[in-house]
C-alpha cells in the first residue's frame, strides 16, 4: 500500500483531500498532522477528528501541530473556509480533542518516516511549519521519504493572498524556505496558478455533491459558505482556465494517490521570496539555474482530469 501522511490545516478543501486519501483502496494513512493556517490550531485539530469521524476512520492517529508560523504574523483564511474552517455548520457530536496523540506533529512525522524508510509519502495542505520544524530537528530524515508533494506557492507571481503571494507560503514564508532549501527528497508542487488553469466545471460539482451518502451530505453542509464566496465574479475571475470548482489541496492529494495522474512537470529549482514590498513568501523558480541548487523540484502543469474527477468521485462513495 501507498503510505501517506497528510499535514493539512483542515479547511474546506483540505477535508476534501483528505476524504480523497481516505476512500483510496491502495492507499494507508499514516497519520495526520495539524497545521495552524486556514483555521487556529485547536479548529485544524477538531475538523480533521470531525472528517476522520464522518469517513469512520477515528483509528487514524491525528497529532498536533505548530499554532504559530516560525516568525510571520499569524493569518487565516475564515472569510474563505468560514470561522471555524469548516463551513460554520457545527456538529454537537464532533469528537474532542482528547482523541489527538500525545506526541507533536514534527516528531511524529519525523518518527513514522524513520519506521518506514523510502516508502512513505508526505502530503502537505497547509503551510510548512510542522515540516520544516521536522527538518530542523532531523536535518537527514527527508532521505528517506519517498516523495513530498505540496499545495502552495505560485510561478507567475499571481497571489491569491497578496499581490504575489499564494495563502500556504505568505502564512509561514519561512518555513516554506526552509522546506524547499532544505527537503531532498522528490519534490512536486501543485500551486495556485496550477489549480486556476484547471478548475472543474460546476454541473461536475453538483453530480459529486448529489451522490446518496453520508460523505456527500457532509460535504455539501461544510462547502456552502465557500462555494457561495467563490461562484462571485471577484473570485471566478481569477480562475484562469473560466470560471469552475477549485479544489487546489485535491490536486497534490491526487498526485500522490496515483502516479499516473500527473502528465507533465517542469523540473526547476525554486526557492522563496523572504523580502520585498510585495513579493514575500512568492515562489522563485529559478529556470537559468543560476542559483546553483542542486536539488529541483517538479512544478505540476497537467494531470489527466478524468482520473482526477474519478478520484473526487469516489472520495465521497
Ligand atoms: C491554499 O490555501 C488554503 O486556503 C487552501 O486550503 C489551500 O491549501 C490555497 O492557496
Amino acid at each position: 500500500k501507498n503510505k501517506i501522511i497528510i499535514d493539512a490545516d483542515t479547511g474546506v478543501d483540505d477535508a476534501q483531500a483528505i476524504m480523497m486519501a481516505l476512500a483510496d483502496p491502495n492507499v494507508e494513512v499514516l497519520g495526520i498532522t495539524c497545521s495552524h493556517g486556514n483555521t487556529p490550531l485547536e479548529n485544524s485539530c477538531k475538523n480533521t477528528l470531525r472528517v476522520l469521524k464522518t469517513c469512520n476512520r477515528l483509528d487514524i492517529p491525528v497529532y498536533r501541530g505548530c499554532a504559530e508560523p516560525l516568525l510571520a504574523r499569524r493569518l487565516h483564511a475564515g472569510d474563505f473556509h468560514g470561522k471555524d474552517g469548516l463551513g460554520d455548520v457545527p456538529d454537537p457530536n464532533a469528537p474532542g480533542l482528547e482523541l489527538l496523540q500525545k506526541m507533536r506533529a514534527a516528531q511524529a512525522i519525523v518518527k513514522m518516516v524513520n519506521e518506514h524508510p523510502g516508502e512513505v509519502t508526505l502530503v502537505a495542505t497547509a503551510p510548512l511549519t510542522n515540516l520544516a520544524v521536522a527538518v530542523t530537528l532531523n536535518p537527514n530524515f527527508t532521505q528517506k521519504l519517498k516523495a513530498l508533494y505540496i499545495m502552495g506557492g505560485n510561478t507567475e507571481s499571481r497571489g491569491n493572498t497578496t499581490v504575489c503571494g499564494e495563502f500556504n507560503f505568505v502564512a509561514d514564508s519561512e518555513a516554506a524556505y526552509i522546506v524547499l532549501n532544505r527537503y531532498t527528497c522528490p519534490t512536486y508542487i501543485a500551486t495556485w496558478e496550477f489549480s486556476c488553469r484547471n478548475s472543474l466545471p460546476w454541473s461536475f460539482c453538483d453530480t459529486w455533491l448529489a451522490q446518496d451518502t453520508d460523505k456527500a451530505r457532509f460535504m455539501e453542509e461544510i462547502y456552502a459558505h465557500t462555494r457561495k464566496m467563490v461562484q462571485t465574479e471577484r473570485y471566478q475571475k481569477e480562475l484562469v482556465s473560466g470560471p469552475g470548482f477549485n479544489t487546489c489541496d485535491c490536486y497534490a492529494m491526487a498526485a500522490a494517490i496515483d502516479d499516473t495522474l500527473l502528465t507533465e512537470s517542469d523540473e526547476v529549482a525554486v526557492t522563496v521570496e523572504l523580502q520585498g514590498t510585495h513579493t514575500r513568501g512568492m515562489m522563485v523558480l529559478d529556470y537559468m539555474d543560476l542559483l546553483k541548487k542542486k536539488h529541483k523540484v517538479f512544478i505540476m502543469k497537467k494531470v489527466d482530469q478524468e482520473k482526477f474527477k474519478r478520484l473526487l468521485m469516489n472520495s465521497l462513495k
